[in-house]
């Protein structure tokens, strides 16, 4: 794998322009459909897709009626970022915070990780510390001229962290695109050329499945979909693994679901019953531990600061550091600082 350009960062590390780290080239994203296997996951699907439980009492007795097949996690390419969508069309789900905490969290433990922010709402540079006033190009740029991708990266704190803040220019993108051949893969072209300069891409999406989600779905190697452990996350689930299958279907053959990620998880039998029945449909592909409901990961976002310098020692700190030792298991990603 090439390591990472030893160039100079900007003087501050908030809100520049990083230097041009990076060789504009064309990566061979043909390569990256090696199939693996992982668990034997099966989820249901009613004709309505949506899950069996309709009450509170009905969830923990959920009954497959028609298998849907999780498409597995498919490996990463050697030398290139893995590339991963957070995504999942329900909002308030935790994306967001998962994106942030997640980068953060490998970042400081030696990764090379890139946020690319694909929500006008823009929260990934506010949750990082990033001042947005400061911004000149963003995922806007990246998407309408990709051969300006290495110029539209942003330097956060942690040196091996850099972002490409979404903002709301983003919104004009879907109309600017629509029409476009080869609109879906505007992302993956865009980031491209910097995916040899990275261990790790993850991409953050808007509650929806309009164009800029399908680019990230494009783009990806695989999707982590965090969900709330309530009864209408599910059906949310279903909904997006169909989006998951039709996109390999037309467009990315090599996507594949890395993990579900349980959020906002309570001691409630609510909370419980939809945890187990996610455990039991999906198996291996659940991430745990479960992520908590906790104050302090509001907070930290609003601070501009991940939950390992805000509140290492809270729930939300606790939980992210394991969900983040388990992701860099699940993706080969070597911890520890690089030589
Ligand atoms: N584990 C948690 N405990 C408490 N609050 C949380 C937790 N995770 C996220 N939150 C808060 O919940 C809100 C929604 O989280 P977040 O923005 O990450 O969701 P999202 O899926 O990205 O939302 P959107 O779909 O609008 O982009 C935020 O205010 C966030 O700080
Ligand atoms: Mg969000």
């Amino acid at each position: 794998m090439k390591r990472f350009a030893p160039e100079p960062w900007p003087k501050s590390c908030q809100g520049r322009h990083l230097q041009s780290l990076c060789s504009m080239h064309d990566a061979p994203m043909g390569e990256r459909t090696r199939q693996v296997t992982v668990g034997e996951a099966e989820f249901e699907e009613l004709p309505d897709a949506t899950l069996a439980a309709r009450s509170t009492d009905e969830v923990g007795s959920a009954k497959i009626r028609a298998p849907l097949a999780l498409p597995p996690m498919q490996p990463s390419t050697e030398g290139l970022a893995r590339v991963v969508a957070v995504t999942n069309q329900k909002g308030g789900v935790g994306k967001t915070t998962t994106v942030i905490n997640l980068a953060a969290s490998l970042a400081a433990s030696g990764q090379r990780v890139l946020v690319v922010d694909l929500d006008a709402q823009g929260n990934c540079a506010t949750g990082l510390g990033i001042d947005k006033s400061r911004v000149e190009l963003t995922t806007r740029d990246l998407l309408l001229t990709p051969e300006r991708a290495a110029e539209c990266r942003y330097a956060t704190r942690i040196p091996t962290l850099h972002v490409v803040v979404g903002d709301r220019r983003l919104v004009s993108v879907e109309d600017a695109i629509l029409s476009d051949l080869g609109r879906e893969s505007r992302l993956a072209e865009g980031i491209a050329p910097l995916l040899p300069h990275y261990d790790l891409v993850l991409i953050d999406t808007p509650p929806n499945l309009g164009v800029l989600a399908i680019n990230a779905l494009c783009a990806a190697d695989g999707v982590l979909v965090p969900v709330q452990t309530e009864y209408f996350a599910l059906e949310g689930l279903a909904m997006l693994l169909s989006t998951v299958e039709q996109v390999r279907r037309r467009l990315n053959p090599g996507l594949g679901v890395d993990g579900v990620l349980m959020t906002m998880h309570a001691p409630t039998l609510l909370n419980q019953q939809v945890a187990s029945l996610l455990r039991e449909h999906l198996g291996d592909v659940v991430v745990e531990p479960p992520i908590r409901r906790n104050i302090r990961l509001a907070e930290a976002t609003s601070r501009g600061e991940p939950i390992h310098v805000h509140a290492p020692k809270s729930n939300g700190g606790q939980d992210h550091q394991a969900v983040a030792q388990a992701l860099a298991s699940r993706w080969g990603l070597i911890r520890g600082p690089r030589a």
